[in-house]
């Protein structure tokens, strides 16, 4: 592990392994739904199509989880307490927690991402707004088990987990994933996590079929992404963008429907589709309070807080961990 301090922020590099595309894309189309995993949609254009679905309309989690935050930071804050070391596994562009930080005063803001050239662009943004804030920023894959690069005796730690980015994950991997975090937390940690919640299909349905095509081309970006990383060549006229709730599995499903006979290559792999054959791009689960709850205590946390918007849409949960002494 590296520990350099770039200007005004602590730098730990744990050099985390980067995702294997390619052998990742070859593994996901032979299966007998195809799939591709949801982590890969998230190069430069499909961050910026990101960016502007978070804006939509139709897409309500991103200004409701952040009225929700704004709305109840001296709750959380209280829940928090004073001085706690906050830490933000996938921080990205370390936007969401600037909403917090004035009411919560953490000790220190921890960032952790896989990405070494956002995460120190962001924390350094961040330190720069603001000069009070100790800055440690760790260069991390958080979804693996892990060792804090940096804790301070006596301080809390709490983890923000903002986004609904949980509902990306299948069932046992969001347990697994919320056990490695509790043991990363130990004893008297906190979890503040945000949660989309179970509604009426027809809000979901709209939120991931915008009616500008954005949620659309954030999906087909896929294609163009493997054409021009892995020499692949998918005609991306000729598969369609379907997002629908599958309400069975209390999930969103995204998949791009191939719109006719047809044999794509990827590198040197040949791959046919029948006309309405899917590869299934993305999963997110939807919760309801309680049933978030249950989930998060098969990994080793008690429900604390949790609060919601008026129209029930989101929430947001305050866990603790619970003891982990035998
Ligand atoms: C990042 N994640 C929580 C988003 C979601 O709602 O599951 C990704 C997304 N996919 C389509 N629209 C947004």
């Amino acid at each position: 592990m590296n520990n350099v301090c770039a200007e005004d922020i602590q730098f730990y590099d744990h050099h985390p392994k980067p995702a294997d595309f390619f052998t990742e894309v070859l593994d996901g189309l032979q299966q007998s739904q195809a799939r591709i995993p949801p982590k890969f949609f998230y190069d430069a254009e499909g961050s910026r199509l990101f960016d502007a679905i978070c804006d939509l309309p139709e897409y309500y989690p991103t200004r409701t989880e952040m009225k929700i935050l704004r709305d109840n930071a001296h709750e959380i804050a209280a829940c928090a307490g004073s001085e706690c070391l906050l830490i933000e596994p996938g921080s990205g562009s370390s936007e969401k927690v600037r909403v917090l930080l004035d009411t919560l005063r953490p000790h220190a803001y921890m960032p952790m991402d896989i990405s070494r050239e956002h995460l120190v662009g962001a924390a350094q943004r961040l330190s720069n707004d603001y000069p009070w804030l100790d800055v440690h920023a760790a260069c991390v894959d958080f979804t693996a088990p892990m060792e804090l690069p940096y804790s301070a005796a006596g301080v809390k730690n709490v983890a923000f987990f903002p986004g609904s980015s949980i509902g990306n994950f299948e069932r046992a991997d969001a347990v697994a994933f919320l056990q490695n975090l509790c043991t990363l937390l130990g004893n008297n940690g906190g979890l503040l996590i945000g949660v989309d919640l179970k509604k009426e299909p027809a809000v979901l349905n709209a939120a991931y079929n915008d009616a500008q095509g954005i949620t659309a081309a954030f999906n087909l970006n896929l294609l163009t992404r493997m054409n021009r990383e892995l020499d692949a060549n998918f005609d991306a006229e000729k598969f369609d963008h379907h997002a629908f709730y599958n309400e069975s599995l209390g999930r969103i499903e995204m998949h791009l429907v191939s719109q006719s006979e047809q044999t794509v290559h990827v590198g040197k792999r040949k791959f046919s589709f029948n006309s309405g054959d899917s590869i299934h791009t993305e999963n997110s689960y939807k919760y309801s309070v309680d049933g978030f709850r249950q989930l998060a205590s098969q990994a080793g946390f008690e429900p604390a807080a949790v609060w919601t918007d008026d129209d029930a849409l989101f929430s947001v949960h305050y866990l603790v961990t619970a003891s982990q002494d035998g």
